[in-house]
């Protein structure tokens, strides 16, 4: 679908690129042409990473950063200017996450969750902006967010608040930012089954099949699918794309919020008995 050179002479900076759908975006952008920075707080995770798409050919450089430090936020970004002089994409794919009755948090909890989503994702595109604005070149932001920062979420509770400040910023510098020339795009995936996410989310099998079937489309996202998804919005093929998100989640939200959704386990034979049950109006 996508010509070789989509995404030649863009640098792409991604946060959390060492794993999961950083590194698969990563990937998916150094075969289409991109230069990389990823950045984390695991150096030896970042390495593997990066020797992974070196291998392929693939340019990137990387670094230990923790995004709830606006010092390492700059230092982060300093490296990337110095290295390949200028930066053209930032993508805020870093987060924190666990399931938990909200009641059992510590205040440490709640920090650690909104401090690397919320306060992680506005100091690094606060950065990226000023520096885009500084230079008069413009670059684009993707945003990874979740369907819950629409419908809210329990027990998952500091990430839905996160996420939903993540949307706001989208489209809040949308516009703010438009006449500079920056971009603000995101994506809300559903189940895509990392191991990041996997071992917080739905730690037991019985979990994980649950949150599993809810999927219309009877199966959980291939990172490669959000990977191309993404290509695509931070290309120069959307650039009349501002402020918008898109959902890659095989229906997963849309079958929750549907409130006769659950029909979809009655049977023929099921609907045969109901049918028959329920008044008609009848021709006199
Ligand atoms: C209750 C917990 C906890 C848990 C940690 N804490 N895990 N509380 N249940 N399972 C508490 C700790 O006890 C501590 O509070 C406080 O949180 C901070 O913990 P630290 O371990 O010191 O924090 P830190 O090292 O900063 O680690 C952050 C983290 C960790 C979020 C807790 O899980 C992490 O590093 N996650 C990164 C990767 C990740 O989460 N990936 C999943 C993204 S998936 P006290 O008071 O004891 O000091 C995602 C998908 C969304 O976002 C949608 C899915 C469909
Ligand atoms: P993941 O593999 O756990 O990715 C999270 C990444 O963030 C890790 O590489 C982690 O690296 C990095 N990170 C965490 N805290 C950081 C910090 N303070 N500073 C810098 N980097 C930090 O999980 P994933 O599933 O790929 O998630 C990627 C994105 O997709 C997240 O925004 C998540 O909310 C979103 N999402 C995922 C799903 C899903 O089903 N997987 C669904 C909806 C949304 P270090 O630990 O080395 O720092």
């Amino acid at each position: 679908m996508f010509q070789e050179d989509l995404l030649k002479g863009k640098v792409v900076l991604i946060t959390g690129g060492g794993t999961g759908l950083g590194k698969a975006m990563a990937s998916r952008f150094g075969q289409l042409g991109a230069d990389l920075a990823i950045i984390g707080r695991r150096t030896d995770v970042l390495r593997n990473t990066a020797d992974e798409l070196e291998a392929d050919g693939i340019e990137v450089i990387f670094r230990s950063c923790d995004v709830r430090d606006p010092g390492q936020v700059a230092a982060a970004m300093d490296q990337v200017y110095d290295h390949y002089g200028h930066m053209d994409v930032l993508v805020n794919n870093a987060a924190g996450n666990f399931i938990s009755p909200t009641e059992r948090l510590s205040h440490r909890a709640v920090d650690a969750i909104i401090n690397i989503v919320l306060h992680g994702s506005m100091y690094c595109t606060l950065e990226a902006g000023k520096r885009w604005i500084a230079a008069g070149t413009g670059g684009t932001v993707l945003n990874i967010v979740a369907s819950y920062a629409w419908t809210g979420s329990g027990y998952v509770v500091p990430s839905a608040v996160a996420k939903a400040g993540v949307l706001a910023m989208t489209r809040s510098l949308a516009v703010e930012w438009a006449k500079y020339h920056i971009r603000q795009v995101a994506i809300s995936p559903g189940p895509f089954p990392t191991e990041g996410a996997w071992s917080r989310l739905v730690p037991t099998p019985e979990l994980a099949q649950s949150f599993e079937g809810r999927v219309p489309l009877g199966r959980t996202g291939d990172p490669s699918e959000l990977a191309n998804l993404a290509a695509y919005l931070i290309s120069d093929y959307a650039s009349f794309i501002t402020g918008e998100v898109v959902t890659i989640d095989g229906g997963e939200w849309l079958n929750g919020a549907g409130q006769f959704n659950t029909l979809s386990q009655l049977t023929a034979q099921d609907w045969d008995h109901i049918s028959a049950m329920i008044p008609r109006n009848k021709k006199s």
